[in-house]
């Protein structure tokens, strides 16, 4: 390998590292969110009936702050709705889906 580029690479990965720990640890929910397939659905343009990422956090920051709030929203989130039953909401853990509905609470950043 030519030897300008592989010490341009190795800067540009150290550089990624840096930025990677300046967001954690917001982004590493953000992370858990797409690894869950959420921007699948919530994503822009979001699926048909699905509200968007922003539309979520709008939402959820009624609640931001407030412990029973946040729990209540996540148990709604897993249950099962007849209406509209998600395979991804209702296979989320308690701890899951408290950890993102928190996050949404928070801005979704
Ligand atoms: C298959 C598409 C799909 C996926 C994947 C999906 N959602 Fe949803 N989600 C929806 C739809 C559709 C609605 C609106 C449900 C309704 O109208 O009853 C919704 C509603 C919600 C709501 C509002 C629920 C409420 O009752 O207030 C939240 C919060 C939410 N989703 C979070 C998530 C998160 C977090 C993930 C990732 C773990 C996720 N969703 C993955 C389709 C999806």
């Amino acid at each position: 390998m030519n030897k300008h580029l592989h010490a341009r690479l190795k800067r540009l990965s150290g550089l990624t590292a840096a930025l990677s720990l300046l967001t954690t640890p917001a982004s590493a929910n953000q992370q858990l969110a797409a690894d869950m397939g959420c921007y699948n659905c919530h994503g822009s343009p979001a699926l048909k009936n699905a509200p968007s990422m922003a539309r979520l956090a709008e939402h959820a920051a009624k609640a931001r702050g407030d412990d029973e709030a946040l729990k209540k929203r996540a148990e709604k989130l897993r249950a099962t709705s007849a209406l509209h039953p998600i395979a991804v909401h209702e296979r989320l853990s308690p701890e899951a889906a408290e950890l993102l509905v928190r996050w949404l609470s928070e801005g979704a950043k």
